[in-house]
């Protein structure tokens, strides 16, 4: 595997490929990678000729009062794990690679991100849309795969590709969860044995909803109630939203569901924040 540190070096390197008539199939990550991100790269590896992988921490994206200090890291691991899955270029560039001395240029995507995650996390969205933005420009992908756990993201990136005409097709993996359910997050590992079991709630509670849907309730009002109580009947767990969304512009369903819904839930359990999300009846576009 090609290890890249320089974004030139990258952008030279995909121009190479590209010339040479090779598709380019991309995985960004912020490393300390699980099953979940796995799955992404088989994705890109699969349906591209060249599979490339990033690992960056992005700083723009974490709050002041966020976990960027601690979030987890595992350099070797993270390579071993690529490598091993047929991974041909690692892109891993440092902070001032990415964000020169002077650096002062941000891409915002509008409306999609005031609400949900960005109602919480005002400036993250800014920091991933100028993130992801750097690095379609740095490794010039045809293919670019996300995980579905961040649905919102998703459709922040979808939207991003489409406006600025990217011309990189946006691929969704879905959720990779642990035997009991569990979505699969590298901020999993700051669970304690009790909070990891509490956290169940969240998977609970969204199989609760499926199961109300099915069954036949269309009040995404009611589906939102249960949820809701579904997590905070935990009694540890601080909701910060449930909600019955449209998966692609994120918007509040107010009344009855017609047609594709997402359940998108986020709580607090300690210091650790936790998302997750699942669909209602036909998967629609973000499937
Ligand atoms: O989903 C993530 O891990 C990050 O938001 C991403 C897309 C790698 C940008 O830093």
């Amino acid at each position: 595997m090609n290890i890249i540190r320089r974004v030139t070096d990258m952008q030279r390197e995909s121009d190479r490929l590209r010339a040479a008539g090779a598709s380019i199939g991309f995985v960004p990550t912020m490393g300390y990678l699980h099953e979940g991100h796995l799955d992404l790269l088989r994705i890109a590896i699969s349906r591209c000729d060249i599979s490339v992988c990033s690992i960056f921490v992005n700083p723009t994206q974490f709050g002041r009062d966020e976990d960027l200090a601690r979030y987890p890291r595992d350099f070797e691991r993270d390579c071993a794990l690529i490598e091993a899955l047929g991974c041909d270029i690692l892109f891993a560039p440092d902070e001032s690679e990415m964000y020169p001395e002077g650096d002062c240029t941000f891409v915002h995507v509008d409306h999609l991100t005031n609400t949900l995650e960005g109602a919480f996390r005002p400036t993250h969205f800014r920091g991933v849309t100028t993130v992801v933005t750097k690095l379609f420009l740095a490794v010039r992908p045809q293919l670019a795969v996300f995980g579905q756990k961040d649905a919102q993201q998703v459709a922040v990136i979808r939207r991003m590709t489409r406006d600025l005409h990217f011309g990189v097709e946006i691929a969704v993996a879905p959720i990779r969860r642990e035997k009991d359910g569990l979505a699969m997050s590298s901020r999993n590992t700051y669970l304690g044995e009790d909070e990891r079991r509490e956290a169940l709630a969240l998977f609970r509670s969204l199989q609760r909803a499926r199961k109300l849907h099915d069954d036949g309730e269309r009040s995404a009002a009611n589906i939102q109630r249960f949820v809701a109580e579904e997590i905070l009947r935990s009694g540890t767990m601080t909701l910060d939203y449930a909600a019955v969304v449209h998966p692609d512009t994120m918007e509040q369903i107010e009344d009855e569901i017609h047609g594709a819904a997402l359940v998108v839930v986020a709580a607090r359990i300690g210091s650790t924040r936790l998302i997750d999300n699942t669909f209602l009846g036909s998967e629609g576009s973000s499937s």
